[in-house]
């Protein structure tokens, strides 16, 4: 066998025993925020289209996403961070805290038809702000750091609502 493809098979086989054939932390999440600022895209489109049922049935869908998101990255990757940079690990807490709450506030104003766009605009402001944040604070951290088989978790942690969604489509 030609030493460049042995080299590729062996390449290829470790990858799939540590994990990182499939896509690494920060890429998954990324793409996650990616996903979810163009569904908030798609609120905003249907405030400016004054689509009333619209925006309720899009904002559901983000809201449930933005929080799934929240979920994982509390539960198996901000622990995991905090043991090695506490201070960092308690701003992106605040940040989460600060998130859901407004969510929780736009969430109220949607179901009661007040939802303005200016503050639905800012909401998507502070998110990206916090993913800055984020990417470098968590996602970097988690690839270099957690071991293979606790990203995977944490990856299969995001992708497991959108596989429930397709099975239940
Ligand atoms: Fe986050
Ligand atoms: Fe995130």
């Amino acid at each position: 066998m030609p030493s460049g493809i042995y080299v590729a098979k062996k390449l290829l086989k470790r990858m799939h025993m540590t994990g990182t054939l499939s896509m690494a932390v920060r890429d998954r999440f990324g793409a996650d925020h990616h996903e979810l600022e163009s569904l908030f895209g798609s609120v905003l489109d249907a405030f400016e289209a004054n689509d009333r049922e619209g925006i309720v049935q899009l904002w559901n869908e983000f809201d449930d996403r933005l929080g799934k998101h929240l979920d994982a990255e509390e539960r198996f990757l901000i622990p995991q961070v905090f043991a090695a940079r506490p201070r960092e690990a308690r701003t992106i807490l605040e940040e989460h805290w600060h998130i859901r709450s407004r969510l929780v506030e736009l969430g109220c104003r949607v179901d009661l038809h007040t939802a303005r766009l200016e503050t639905a605009r800012g909401f998507i402001d502070d998110l990206r702000a916090h993913a800055r944040h984020e990417d470098e604070i968590l996602y970097q951290w988690a690839d270099g750091h957690l071991p293979a088989s606790e990203q995977r978790t944490l990856v299969a942690a995001l992708t497991a609502p959108l596989q429930d969604r397709l099975h239940s489509a």
